[in-house]
């Protein structure tokens, strides 16, 4: 019998009471209405840990963007409680969600985004530019980003000059350069080969590690299921089970 984690959220909460950057309990979500109605989420319960990158995972329609979008505030849910960074998301007005997500939550997608006109530096500045930094400044720190990411010597190159994986690794930079608590990411190597995919995984993965973050990462590549710390894996818009860093081989995929 596989050793998974399955046991009731409230035993799992009790471990480690302080170290939770998310928790979800209970999030439904409804598209539509009349026959037009979709259940998205059915019923989520979910905590995420600081320090760790968790993968959701699961098949096409399950609700994994839905769920990520909730938890980044850009999305509200039906019903059911949702906490992150210590906010309560079903309690803050929109302005206020929006506030929250500037300073605290970074994005990363599958396309990255960047403006083909400017610099990898440039790029990775946006967030801070149109938070109203000093462009010297703002570009100072996205050069920095651009360090972490192993990209210090290409700041000056355009998105045309970068290979997919560079071009993803300035769109982390970017997500990087408000230092947000909490990052979200959306099938950030499905445009990607299979080294470029692993370098960003392990990228990220380190985000979450060394800097204490906490990191969510929604993939359908199960070549890079073992770089998440817990792979929480979703079917028809609620958590089936979840499984740690070491009982990956265990999945059914
Ligand atoms: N804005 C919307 N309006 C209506 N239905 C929606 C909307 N967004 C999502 N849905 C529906 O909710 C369900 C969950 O969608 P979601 O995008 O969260 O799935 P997913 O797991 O991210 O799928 P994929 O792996 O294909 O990206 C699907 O049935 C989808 O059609
Ligand atoms: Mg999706």
């Amino acid at each position: 019998m596989p050793a998974l984690l399955e046991q009731p959220v409230a035993l799992r909460k009790a471990a480690s009471v302080d170290r939770f950057a998310v928790r979800c309990q209970g999030l439904t979500k409804e598209f539509g209405t009349g026959d037009n109605k979709v259940m998205a989420l059915s019923g989520v319960d979910l905590d995420v840990n600081y320090g760790e990158m968790t993968l959701l995972v699961g098949p096409s329609g399950c609700g994994k963007t839905t769920l990520i979008s909730i938890i980044a505030g850009l999305l509200n849910p039906t019903t059911g409680q949702i906490e992150v960074l210590d906010n309560d998301l079903t309690r803050i007005g929109n302005g206020k969600k929006t506030r929250f997500r500037g300073e605290y939550v970074g994005f990363v997608f599958q396309q990255y985004n960047l403006l083909p006109s400017l610099n990898a530096a440039e790029n990775a500045a946006i967030p801070l530019l149109i938070s109203g930094m000093d462009r010297r400044k703002a570009v100072k720190k996205a050069v920095e980003c651009l360090e972490l990411v192993g990209l210090h010597n290409r700041a000056h190159s355009l998105p045309s000059q970068l290979s997919g994986g560079q071009q993803q690794r300035v769109a982390i930079a970017r997500s990087l350069v408000i230092n947000p608590k909490l990052l979200v990411c959306d099938e950030p190597t499905a445009a990607l080969d299979a080294k470029s995919g692993q370098t960003v995984m392990q990228l990220l993965r380190q985000v979450a590690v060394q800097t204490d973050r906490a990191v969510i990462v929604v993939t359908h590549d199960n070549r890079v299921f073992s770089y998440g710390d817990r792979i929480v894996e979703m079917e028809d818009g609620y958590v089936k089970r979840i499984y740690r860093r070491d009982e990956v081989h265990l999945m059914g995929h």
